[in-house]
């Protein structure tokens, strides 16, 4: 009896703790879109599209990597790294190169450096732990940009105004 009331206690202070929660996120959002102090850079719509395929490809070859170290299959590890290693640089058109400020470029290039090392010492190591520690010092890299910049196309903004 008394077990099954501490149950139904957990379910609503569990329920009140969700809500709560749920609350805060979206307040969060709201907060979010208001004010969106991050750079800006300002690409045409080929660019950011450019980019942004790239970006999906990071996400994938991240799901990749975290199925294949849960199963383990340290090989399978080290070619999800591999992926989003140096191979996955394509030749940066100029006129897009020139809109990048250098340090975005530079943390671009850190995170595809340090999957290629990653891929190597899946191999040689065979150490799931240390596997996902580094895969979280390349994952902070992600954060890090995407806290300071943000995409947008002025072309793409223009079209919104016109709506
Ligand atoms: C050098 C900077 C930088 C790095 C490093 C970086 N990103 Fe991004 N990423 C961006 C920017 C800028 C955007 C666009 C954000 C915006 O406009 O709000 C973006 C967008 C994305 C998107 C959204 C794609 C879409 O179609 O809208 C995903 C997913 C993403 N990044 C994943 C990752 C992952 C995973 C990593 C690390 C493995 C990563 N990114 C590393 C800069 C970066």
């Amino acid at each position: 009896m008394k077990r099954w009331n501490l149950g139904v206690g957990a379910v609503l202070v569990s329920l009140a703790l969700n809500g709560a929660q749920a609350a805060e996120i979206h307040d969060g959002h709201s907060h979010a879109a208001a004010v969106d102090g991050r750079t800006v850079l300002a690409l045409a719509p080929d660019e950011r599209a450019m980019i942004l395929e790239e970006m999906r490809m990071f996400l994938a070859g991240v799901q990749k990597m975290t199925a294949a170290l849960g199963r383990p299959d340290m090989p399978a590890v080290a070619e999800a790294a591999r992926g989003m290693g140096q191979r996955m640089v394509h030749e940066v058109p100029p006129a897009l190169r020139t809109k990048l400020p250098l340090e975005f470029r530079q943390l671009g290039f850190s995170v595809h450096r340090d999957f290629d090392q990653i891929a190597l010492d899946a191999e040689n190591m065979k150490d799931v732990s240390y596997s996902l520690n580094q895969l979280s010092g390349a994952l902070q890299k992600c954060v890090s940009c995407h806290a300071t910049y943000q995409i947008r196309s002025p072309a793409l903004d223009g079209l919104h105004d016109k709506d």
